[in-house]
């Protein structure tokens, strides 16, 4: 090395240590001093224990963000595994005077009570694991059904089809992202030859991961394949089986934080077979506090991170899941292109949707090419390829269907054309074939519409309803069926006599629903429809055939445009579930971003309520679409 050079080198290294020194002391614990000294946001960051690995890498992203930020501070808490320490530092922090509060659980249910209280005076940002209920600002994380499921999937490859036994070894008990884990794993392996021989809730810790483990191979032989649900767990079982000499066991963990203990080394030296990344989240954490704190409009409810699966065979796809636009240089100043492939024009929610993501264009000074493709696949597709060949830089599309876009990504892809999905999702085996998805969670509007129906339900009296559904393998006909039947099915006072397949339009509804009462007669009590359309199609049969809406029968709709909330305020709709139309900002600011060069999360999940007679009543005036 010139002696230039090591001079150049020198200066960077101090320069780093420096920028380290100012880093730290920014956002090192506070004193009551500090709190008084002036600055413009202070973040509260309580955190229920620091054992894991996961979470000391979550801090340090939270800690580096913030010192990005000169008006910004930050406190730490660390409850050392205890639920009622965490709920003590939470009113500590609130005592304070934190603007906001970030809080990652093990225990989401003894916690739930002290978020609640909190989130009525202060945003609150759920971190990472754990979250029950909606009383929070947004949840920033990963979709931990989904990681299950793919490590399901890996469980089979590594198995191969002779298959094996496999014990699983969970975090605490009684955590959602416990069970998400759980039921996504357990539904990929469910029809091969892989057996859940053992599970075992060793609380995420790697020492109790280890004893359960050591006990339970020594009176156990034929394990093939150990599942942890962390990669603290994993390596716990790691050890385990190495003191008992088992080498063969493969082990899939879940964290993928490349730090000392992470599974990115445990990978790499051979100690896990593979895992799949739980990205903390602390960068977006803080990047969305910011948005709140300054009141930015079209804040998420849910920011889900993608997860990629970590093999010695790894490579960071992420430059090629996130493309930056091609910025066009001979254009010069000439606006991003954003080719737009809309569903079709179906309904009332279409309709806002469209008109949303075309003023939305305009406003930010992109350029749109808006294609309708009257609800074709074959057509959304044409339209695709073409925008393809017309090099557009950002393409966004509302997909028909979940299924059959594997090839058109495909050829995206191979463009460097990084696709959005504005509102449905796809079904692909590859989901780094697009960029992010922004739209609504499907199947928890089910679960809402459910829940709602429950509640009013009159103990002992018999439900029998009808369900329209959406356009069929669509995403949202897929989830709001699977979400309304998760909730109903626990009941059995409440029954399906029929499920009719729709295609969102008010003709559909009101056609579907005359049969369905030739069929019945009165015996219905309750209709379940996909949107509002084909609900105000049902309130029309429902008249004809001599019955009232709204009162000899019970509706409920999804979507809660206008029209619906005047159903709702005259009595001939009961409830509906918002699904938010307006994703046009959104959209927009995911193209910025993108050609700023920003990473997309994997999925933007929309704040969305609910509407009963009476607050559709006081929602009228000012809604929107
Ligand atoms: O994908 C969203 C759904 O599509 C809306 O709920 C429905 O009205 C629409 O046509």
């Amino acid at each position: 090395m010139t002696g230039s050079k090591i001079a150049k080198l020198a200066v960077i290294m101090m320069l780093f240590v420096l920028l380290a020194v100012l880093a730290r002391s920014c956002i090192s614990r506070l004193t009551d001093t500090d709190v008084d000294s002036g600055y413009k946001y202070l973040i509260g960051v309580s955190q229920p224990n620091l054992s894991e690995p996961w979470r000391v890498a979550m801090n340090e992203e939270i800690q580096q963000e913030v010192s990005k930020h000169n008006d910004m501070r930050v406190i730490f808490t660390d409850a050392a595994q205890s639920s009622e320490q965490q709920a003590q530092d939470v009113k500590k922090l609130v005592g304070y005077g934190i603007d906001l509060l970030i809080i990652s659980l093990d225990d989401p249910v003894a916690l739930t009570q002290t978020v609640t209280a909190v989130y009525k005076d202060i945003p609150v940002i759920v971190l990472g694991r754990g979250v029950t209920g909606y009383d929070y600002t947004l949840y920033v994380g990963t979709d931990d059904e989904m990681i299950g499921r793919k490590a399901g999937e890996f469980a089979m490859e590594t198995l191969g089809d002779s298959g094996g036994a496999i014990v699983e070894i969970q975090g605490l008990a009684g955590s959602p992202t416990v069970d998400d884990r759980s039921k996504g794993f357990r539904e990929a392996i469910q029809n091969s030859k892989l057996h859940i021989v053992k599970t075992m809730n060793a609380d995420w810790q790697r020492d109790r991961a280890e004893d359960l483990l050591y006990e339970w191979l020594k009176e156990n032989n034929d394990v093939n394949l150990v599942f942890a649900h962390n990669e603290a767990m994993a390596l716990g079982a790691y050890r385990a089986v190495q003191k008992l000499d088992r080498n063969h066991i493969n082990i899939i963990g879940i964290d993928g934080v490349n730090s000392e203990n992470g599974s990115l080394q445990l990978v790499s030296e051979n100690k896990l077979t593979g895992t799949f990344t739980s990205p903390p989240g602390g960068k977006e954490a803080i990047r969305y506090a910011i948005d709140i704190l300054n009141k930015e409009k079209g804040i998420p409810k849910k920011v889900i991170l993608r997860s990629q699966k970590i093999t010695d065979q790894w490579e960071d796809t992420t430059s090629r899941i996130t493309p930056s636009p091609d910025p066009s240089p001979e254009q010069g100043d000439a606006p991003i292109v954003v080719g737009f492939a809309q569903v079709g024009m179906e309904s009332g929610w279409r309709i806002a949707h469209t008109k949303s993501v075309i003023d939305a264009a305009k406003e930010a000074g992109v350029q749109l090419l808006y294609e309708n493709a009257e609800q074709s696949q074959d057509k959304q597709i044409e339209i695709i390829r073409q925008f393809i060949k017309e090099k557009v830089q950002v393409i966004a599309f509302s997909p028909k269907t979940e299924t059959g876009w594997d090839e058109v990504l495909q050829e995206a892809k191979q463009a460097g054309i990084p696709v959005i999905l504005s509102d449905r999702e796809v079904n692909v085996g590859d989901d780094t074939l697009w960029t992010a998805y922004i739209g609504s969670d499907f199947r928890e509007e089910g679960r809402r519409a459910a829940r709602w129906l429950m509640q009013q339900a009159e103990a002992g009296q018999s439900y029998q309803i009808v369900e329209l559904q959406g356009t069929a393998y669509s995403a949202p006909a897929v989830g709001r069926r699977q979400g309304f039947n998760e909730v109903i099915q626990t009941d059995h006072n409440f029954t399906i006599v029929e499920s009719l397949q729709g295609d969102f339009t008010k003709k559909q509804g009101k056609e579907l629903m005359a049969a369905a009462l030739k069929r019945q007669g009165a015996k219905i009590n309750v209709v379940y429809s996909h949107n509002d359309d084909m609900a105000l199609g049902a309130v029309e049969a429902i008249e004809n055939f001599g019955l009232r809406p709204g009162k000899d029968i019970i509706i409920i709709s999804v979507d809660a445009t206008k029209s619906a909330l005047k159903a709702l305020s005259i009595g001939k709709l009961n409830f509906a579930v918002e699904c938010n139309a307006l994703l046009g900002p959104q959209l927009m600011k995911a193209v910025k971003d993108l050609s700023e060069g920003k990473e997309l999360p994997m999925k933007i999940i929309t704040a969305e309520g609910v509407f009963t007679q009476e607050s559709a009543k006081m929602a009228l005036a000012s809604r929107e679409y």
